[in-house]
């Protein structure tokens, strides 16, 4: 009897992880640096946040510095900022801005 019940429990606990692993990522294929993040970055931010010159010294040109700027610098919350996003010339399109938020959740995939 007791067997059984744990039995249940862990078939609930392992079944109820899986839901929530495809509640994240439903049927998208994996986010990774190199090329995704890396080419949305080229695209949209790099004019700006690269070289001697980047602009408040943020520079977004590699794997290590784009992390850093997630985890230091609230670049998720810049790019999803209406009033003052990031790039400054408007909000990025929704299907770019999810890959990013993936990417985050998904624990900084590089390649
Ligand atoms: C046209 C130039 C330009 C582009 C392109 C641009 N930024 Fe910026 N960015 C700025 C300026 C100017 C600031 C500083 C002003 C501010 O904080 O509001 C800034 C600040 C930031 C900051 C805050 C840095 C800090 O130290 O507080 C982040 C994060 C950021 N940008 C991310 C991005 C991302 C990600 C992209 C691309 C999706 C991007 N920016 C594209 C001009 C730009």
């Amino acid at each position: 009897m007791k067997k059984t019940v744990v039995v249940f429990f862990v078939l609930a606990t392992v079944i109820a992880c899986k839901e929530k692993e495809a509640v994240i990522d439903p049927s998208q294929k994996k986010i990774v640096y190199d090329p995704d993040i890396k080419n949305i970055m080229f695209s949209y931010c790099l004019t700006c946040h690269s070289g001697s010159s980047a602009i408040s010294g943020l520079d977004l040109s590699s794997y290590q510095k784009v992390k850093d700027a997630v985890e230091n610098k609230q670049l998720v919350h810049f790019i999803n900022n209406a009033n003052n996003p990031m790039p400054p010339s408007g909000l990025m399109p929704a299907s770019e801005r999810q890959k990013i938020e993936n990417w985050v959740q998904n624990g900084f995939l590089e390649n």
